[in-house]
């Protein structure tokens, strides 16, 4: 009696100080080593959506540098006497423009580009400027290029400025290097036509110099650095309902984004029309990032390439009739390209054209692609119809080709579960589910994988995030319950093979869906809570699931357990071990380790991410607020006892 007042009395001033009176005890055993946890666990999922590509990770400043918007001159103002001329170099994108003297002395004329939401240029940084011109009548003629601030209120606006000599009447690409003298996030770019000669110009462009890697035709730095620094094990691309179009002709056609830059024809971006809350009409989709550059990102990054295609239906939430869609036996063209871009990223140049298009753009070896998804948010029997024979053909002539499916848009319901039966008739090796949820069903939800057959098509969680209801949008809470969730996932490392955040970007001026991972302004960029947590997970990701058990029982991995949920891995090449804990709930937990048959000291790191403020988000103007903290631990054998405060995050990371 007197034993158990004491212990109510223990327990009452436990919970006065936030802490739970039950103690977990966490069985570990370390030897028993688990399944396999695939290199592609963690990975990233890329859209052209919210200026992700142009305006974003795609460093070209110049929107519309080709004069090909359906309203030739978006993004451009003009002055003096500029012509709009069809028939240019490249016959894919045939209009440029035509620059005449003014015809009165004192007056110039001159193009202007407003970039994407301005233009963000460094202060001592280079950028490229390049531009396809020609003297239609012959001779020679001056350009002159200002990158200006044309808000200012200085008595110049030009931030720096140079010039090119255009010479003859053929086509040439002529660079000049431009240094602003300062930082300015709104910029503009001019070219001025010569003020005697008639100027013929064609792909104005400007690049900063520094892209991630080097590339010319590359990268912005900043946010390729926060991919590579994620450690993605997968790189999906370029979609999302952007590879099923708004329709069939603006479906994404990757032999449109490969080859010369200046060549690749304009497509519409399906986000810039859809919703009327945030509405873009000058949101296109130049290809400058094209598929050879997705690949070359993935191996830049360390990450495989997953490409997905066309399984020639429209995107059916837009288009409800059959007649939208290819008919089955008109889809050779289709199922050519498919097969055509396995030839593009692993095939022998000197037996394949497309092989030989990947070398003469710069990478000869192949890119070892290993899976192919078809099809992106797909439903019905018209989906098993349409994807059948692309299975029939690829699997015949790339029986290595891991073929991904999907099971719809849905998380569940009738479309995700007469789907994923088809899904294992088909014999897909991998199965794309979709999940945008609430805080509730990511809480209910650790356990999803538990008891999915372990034979079969495995797991492709390829586009997923927690949506909060009416709070903020990338808040600690949404990245917490995504951290829980993300237990069961490890967990079930025999069943999901690939889980990846969607969406990845977004430009705050020009986002059309939230939450993203990553988000910038035209200089600036900031990782969100739940950038963090992917990161944590991908780095200490281990090669193989350990058995853990919660107070004697296998984790439930919902809310059940005191809000615990948890998992633990064992990293072969680090030879250390990875136990993550996550506490969904309002009070702290106290844990024991019990790790069985082991003895001694091991010490490691402890990686805690928490916030008191739930509703707490990273911004541009506090981009490192919420990370997680590393400290150094020992963790002592056989039994440990730790404290995991509430709402936390924590991983113990200790050797062997
Ligand atoms: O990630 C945004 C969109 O969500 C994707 O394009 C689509 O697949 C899903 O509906």
């Amino acid at each position: 009696m007197r034993i158990t007042n004491l212990t109510f009395a223990f327990a009452l001033a436990l919970s006065s100080l936030g802490m739970n009176a039950q103690n977990h005890e966490f069985i570990i055993t370390p030897k028993k080593l688990g399944a396999p946890i695939p290199y592609t666990m963690y990975g990233i999922f890329f859209e052209d959506i919210n200026y992700a590509a142009d305006g974003g990770l795609y460093a070209e400043l110049v929107k519309n540098r080709s004069f090909e918007f359906p309203n030739p001159y978006t993004g451009w103002d003009i002055s003096g006497k500029v012509t709009l001329m069809d028939g240019g170099p490249f016959n894919k994108n045939p209009k440029y423009v035509r620059l005449a003297p003014s015809g009165h002395s004192d007056k110039h004329t001159m193009i202007e580009n407003h970039g994407f939401f301005g233009m963000g240029v460094k202060g001592g940084e280079e950028y490229r400027f390049s531009v396809w011109a020609r003297v239609p009548n012959g001779g020679s003629a001056k350009l002159w290029i200002d990158i200006v601030d044309n808000a200012t209120m200085n008595d110049d606006q030009k931030l720096c400025n140079a010039s090119v000599d255009v010479s003859g009447n053929e086509w040439k690409k002529y660079t000049a290097i431009l240094k602003p003298g300062r930082t300015f996030a709104k910029a503009h770019l001019r070219v001025w036509g010569d003020s005697k000669v008639t100027t013929d110009l064609d792909h104005v462009s400007l690049f900063p110099v520094k892209t991630y890697k080097g590339h010319e035709n590359g990268m912005r730095m900043d946010l390729a650095k926060a991919l590579e620094d994620l450690h993605p094990g997968v790189f999906r691309f370029p979609g999302g309902c952007i590879v099923e179009g708004t329709d069939l002709p603006t479906r994404y056609q990757w032999k449109n984004s490969v080859g010369p830059v200046e060549n690749r024809p304009l497509n519409e971006n399906r986000w810039h029309y859809t919703f009327t809350s945030r509405y873009f009409p000058d949101y296109y989709q130049s290809y400058g990032l094209g598929f050879f550059e997705y690949f070359q990102l993935s191996e830049e990054i360390g990450a495989e390439p997953l490409p997905v295609v066309s399984v020639g239906l429209a995107c059916q939430f837009q288009n409800s009739s059959e007649s939208a869609h290819v008919p089955v036996d008109e889809l050779q063209p289709y199922i050519d390209d498919v097969l055509d871009l396995i030839e593009f990223a692993n095939g022998d140049p000197a037996k394949n054209q497309w092989a030989k298009l990947r070398a003469d753009m710069g990478h000869p070896a192949p890119f070892n692609l290993k899976f192919v998804a078809i099809g992106n948010e797909q439903w019905g029997q018209t989906y098993i119809d349409h994807l059948q024979p692309f299975v029939d053909q690829v699997r015949k002539q790339y029986p290595n080709i891991k073929i991904i499916g999907t099971s719809g848009p849905n998380s569940e319901g009738d479309d995700f579960d007469f789907l994923w039966p088809e899904m294992r008739k088909i014999g897909a090796d991998l199965v794309d589910e979709h999940f945008y949820r609430p805080e509730s069903w990511f809480l209910a939800s650790g356990n999803r994988y538990d008891n999915y057959p372990r034979k079969g098509s495995k797991v492709f969680a390829g586009e997923y995030a927690c949506h909060g209801r009416g709070k903020k949008w990338n808040h600690f809470e949404a990245a917490l319950l995504e951290a829980a969730f993300l237990t069961g996932v490890e967990r079930n490392a025999d069943v999901v093979e690939m889980a990846t955040y969607a969406p990845l970007f977004a430009h705050i001026e020009g986002w059309q869906w939230r939450p993203d991972m990553i988000w910038y302004d035209n200089l600036n960029s900031f990782r969100s809570c739940s950038y963090q947590v992917q990161q944590l997970y991908s780095t200490t990701k281990g090669t193989n699931v350990v058995s853990l058990t919660m107070n004697g029982k296998s984790v439930a991995g919902n809310s059940d357990q005191d809000g615990l949920f948890a998992s633990a891995n064992y990293d072969s090449k680090a030879e250390c071990y990875n136990v993550k804990i996550v506490n969904t709930g309002n009070r702290a937990q106290s844990v024991t380790l019990n790790l069985k048959g082991w003895k001694g000291d091991h010490t490691g790191k402890l990686f805690t991410f928490h916030a008191d403020d739930m509703d707490g988000e990273n911004t541009l103007e506090e981009p490192h607020k919420y990370e997680p903290k590393t400290s150094s631990v020992t963790v002592t054998a056989p039994t440990y006892a730790l404290t995991v405060p509430a709402k936390t995050f924590v991983i113990y990371q200790f050797a062997k």
